[in-house]
């Protein structure tokens, strides 16, 4: 089917879930119906009309927004509406759960598809029974474009091209720190993380895919030099300062992993990254790696444990639907930031990059990531040799979408950590 058959650019997938709903808010915000055709989609129909009417009440321009309907657990509605639209963007999580079934249709119809999950062992299973079917469908399915892990992947892009450029040879590591951030956490996602340790404990598969640093490559690429995330405080010696573990960093390190495999190693193959959470210097710097550290491996223990995860869910976690306001989410903040080191044939160099929004990292700032990784695979403003396949934002998409992000708001620098000889804003 051509393109100019289809009825939308994008379908905003789970358009009444939290994320969801930000997304579609937030694309009809930032373009017109003429620059851009967007439909929501879910399977609640009143809940979709009483959404499509609120945008269409404040929004300027727009006097229709379609709804399509379907259900995650019926590949036949999926597969219309994957026939009817460039784009599908999903939030429809955990993926885990209702996530597979779209993934085929996309590939089906040929038709491009950007998501949200965190779920590496999800990841791992798309990568191993469909990339070579979205290769061949010219689909380009492009996973974790929210605040995983689109801060790491392109801010570890950003480094590695201006290594490139400015000193002919890319880092050799790359160290993702997440200096700050504020911000809410909603059902869904609380969801989606226990769907994980659900997956760990009861799946081989998503053991392995949790245990191996390389286990979102290509397989047969399945190892390297990295050895994993970090699990205690430490002292960084890249910056004197002392860092706890990232719970971000099974994702995050993954996915960058399987963006330089899917270039082709442009940043080798002993490239290393790690991510960690950045506390500070000195005693105070010390104890809070500490603290971190002992709360995310209780949060751990807690969420290993069947019934722990169970009670959890039930009477401490937020509902699914339950999450930050669209108010909320146009609060907060986050600042990432990255040190690469290299070696070039005049000595070794250091390159610094920050990427930071003052949004709420989930959800105000993860609505523009993906909402503006969807209109860059609609427009084909994508930097990347790869038409089709299972995807990562880097390797996707690539600096066209750091570009759209800085014209939205967000911060991306990058320059030589010695000379501060930055670009970008
Ligand atoms: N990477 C990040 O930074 C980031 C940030 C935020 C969220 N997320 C991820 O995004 C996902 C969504 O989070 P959320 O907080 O938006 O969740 P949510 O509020 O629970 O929304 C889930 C959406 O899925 C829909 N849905 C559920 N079952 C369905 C089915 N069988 N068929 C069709 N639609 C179905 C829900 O529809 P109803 O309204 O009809 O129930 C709702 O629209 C989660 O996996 C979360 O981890 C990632």
């Amino acid at each position: 089917m051509s393109d100019t058959d289809r009825s939308h650019d994008v379908v905003v997938w789970g358009a009444t879930g939290v994320a969801g709903r930000l997304v579609a808010a937030y694309l009809t915000d930032r373009y017109r119906p003429t620059d851009l055709s967007v439909a929501l989609g879910g399977r609640n129909e009143s809940r979709l009309d009483t959404l499509a009417a609120d945008l269409l009440d404040r929004r300027e321009g727009w006097d229709d927004l379609p709804v399509v309907l379907g259900d995650a657990t019926d590949p036949a509605s999926l597969r219309d509406i994957a026939r009817d639209t460039r784009v599908v963007c999903t939030t429809v999580g955990p993926y885990t759960r209702y996530g597979t079934p779209l993934v085929e249709a996309c590939i089906d119809a040929g038709t491009d598809y950007c998501d949200l999950t965190g779920e590496v062992n999800w990841v791992r299973e798309m990568v191993d029974r469909y990339h070579d079917a979205a290769v061949a469908a010219d689909a380009r399915i492009v996973h974790s474009c929210g605040f995983d892990s689109v801060p790491a992947d392109l801010g570890t892009l950003l480094v590695q091209s201006f290594a490139l450029e400015r000193h002919g040879v890319p880092c050799d590591a790359v160290r993702i720190y997440l200096e700050s951030g504020s911000g809410g956490i909603s059902g869904g996602t609380l969801a989606s993380t226990a769907e994980l340790f659900e997956a760990a404990a009861t799946d081989p598969l998503a053991r392995q895919a949790l245990r191996n640093p390389y286990s979102l490559a290509p397989p047969g690429e399945r190892s390297g030099v990295d050895e994993g995330m970090h699990q205690r405080p430490r002292r960084d010696l890249l910056r004197g300062e002392w860092t706890a573990p990232s719970p971000m960093a099974a994702t995050d390190e993954r996915i960058v992993r399987r963006s330089n495999a899917l270039l082709g190693y442009p940043w080798g193959r002993e490239f290393r990254c790690s991510e960690v959470i950045s506390t500070g210097s000195g005693l105070k710097g010390a104890a809070g790696a500490t603290l971190l550290t002992g709360g995310l491996g209780l949060f751990a223990a807690a969420m290993s444990v069947g019934p722990v995860r169970n009670a959890l869910r039930r009477y401490v976690f937020p509902a699914p639907g339950e999450g930050p306001t669209e108010e909320e989410a146009e609060s907060g903040n986050f600042r990432v930031r990255l040190l690469g080191r290299g070696t070039a044939p005049d000595g070794r160099f250091t390159v610094d990059a920050t990427v930071g929004a003052d949004l709420d990292p989930g959800y105000g700032a993860t609505a523009r990531m993906l909402g503006e990784t969807a209109v860059c695979l609609v427009r084909e403003d994508v930097d990347s040799p790869l038409d089709g396949g299972v995807l990562t934002p880097a390797s996707g998409i690539g600096l066209p979408l750091v570009e759209r992000l800085r014209d939205v708001g967000f911060t991306a620098t990058v320059g030589d950590a010695a000379t501060g000889n930055a670009d970008g804003a």
